[in-house]
């Protein structure tokens, strides 16, 4: 019996990949930043939304299929950029990127992954989008650009919300920091998960050696554990609004910008030609005050109408989670650490697994609350208004 089949839920593919990942890792994706008020948040938020069940309705023919960005996907949902799939599993972002291929939703290929744009077209091409982190010296985040294109990439995401390092005080306690530097606490925790340590980084030693970021641009595409520069290199502190508008220039395809929290953002995005945006606080990862994505998705939604399309992540962990968020006004949902739990557990199967598992829950939902499309779930299905709901639950 394998890990994977003693989970019922993606608390469970939480608690399994706990087991199986050294502790500096696990909480490398599992944690957030500070005093974790926003990583409790994003959950809390989600949980006090209250829906009503709608009786005798015919839902046999229900779909959790929607069309994002003119084609069909087979749920609201795709994966989130996460850098560190391929640590969690060897080669961890292909496996992902096969099963939401399998699974019929987009992937996200980081900035930071450990696998390379060229690898995952090649091997998982469905709908495929690359998040960009910019670099100082723009012309290097101009070739990432450049690479996406040339490699097929459906759509390019710039990460807004990242523009200075997070307080992560458990990565330094752990022995785990970035630029990340092999430390005596981590080699000591990496001990204690033999497991992890012959199936992922012995694989990788004796293979490739130590895993790169494949997709850093080349003076830059050092191995993990030897760049003491990186944070300097990825500075994002002068990002700006007219950097977005020489992305657009340069980017045919779909534009999203990721972490956008405001509607007078949301507004000057639209005005920037970008055609989607990521209600976002990184999972709680960044700003330890961030509101809730799905507390601040109603105001975005509103202010932009269909103008462009609203996309959310941060806390998704149930499939009424989507249906929520589907129902404020977002057209599609991002999972981060769901799916990565997934991955951590069983590779391709654990991510189709967590997929599956979540689209399950999200189907079930419609049926419950009487839907039988997608654009059928609205606030409507809310027990009393937005405000009424909320007070309720409090
Ligand atoms: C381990 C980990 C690594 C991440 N790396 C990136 C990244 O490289 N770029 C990025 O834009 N977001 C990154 N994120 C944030 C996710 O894209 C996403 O916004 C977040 O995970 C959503 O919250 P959730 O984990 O609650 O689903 C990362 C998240 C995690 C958990």
């Amino acid at each position: 019996m394998s890990a994977l089949d003693d989970c019922y839920n993606v608390f469970d593919l939480r608690d399994a990949a706990k087991r199986k990942l050294p502790k500096a890792l696990f909480e490398f994706v599992d944690r957030s930043t500070e005093d974790e008020i926003a990583l409790r948040n994003n959950r809390t938020a989600f949980e006090k939304i209250r829906l009503r069940h709608r009786a005798l309705v015919d839902v046999s023919g229900r779909s959790t299929k929607t069309t994002l960005f003119g084609k069909e996907i087979s749920a609201p949902m795709a994966i989130a950029p996460t850098g560190a799939a391929g640590l969690c599993w060897y080669e961890g972002e292909l496996e992902l990127a096969k099963a939401a291929a399998k699974m019929k939703i987009p992937f996200t290929l980081a900035t930071g992954a450990m696998t390379s744009m060229e690898k995952i077209a090649k091997e998982a091409n469905f709908r495929l989008w690359f998040q960009l982190y910019v670099w100082k010296q723009r012309d290097l985040s101009y070739q990432l650009i450049e690479r996406a294109k040339n490699n097929g990439f459906e759509a390019l995401i710039v990460t807004t919300d990242t523009i200075v390092p997070p307080n992560r005080e458990y990565n330094a306690k752990n022995g785990l920091d970035l630029p990340f530097t092999p430390t005596f606490r981590f080699a000591r925790d990496i001990l204690r998960k033999p497991g992890w340590f012959t199936s992922v980084l012995l694989r990788y030693l004796t293979t490739i050696g130590m895993p790169r970021n494949e997709n850093y641009p080349e003076p830059y595409r050092r191995k993990i554990g030897v760049d003491p520069y990186r944070i300097e290199m990825m500075r994002q502190d002068s990002l700006n609004w007219d950097d977005i508008k020489i992305f657009r220039d340069m980017w045919p395809g779909i534009l999203m910008l990721k972490g956008i929290n405001r509607p007078d953002d949301a507004l000057k995005a639209v005005s920037a030609g970008v055609d989607g945006i990521v209600v976002s606080n990184h999972g709680g990862r960044n700003m330890d005050s961030a509101a809730a994505t799905i507390d601040m998705l109603p105001q975005i939604a509103e202010a932009v109408g269909d103008k462009i399309t609203v996309l959310l992540d941060s806390g998704i962990r149930r499939g009424s989670d989507i249906v929520k968020a589907v129902a404020l006004g977002a057209k599609c949902v991002l999972t981060g650490r769901a799916t990565l739990y997934g991955t951590a557990v069983g590779g391709e199967k654990g991510a189709t697994k967590a997929i599956n598992i979540i689209q399950t829950e999200m189907d079930k939902t419609m049926a419950y609350t009487g839907c039988n499309r997608t654009d059928e779930i609205t606030t409507d299905i809310f027990f009393g208004d937005r405000e009424t709901n909320r007070m309720a639950a409090n």
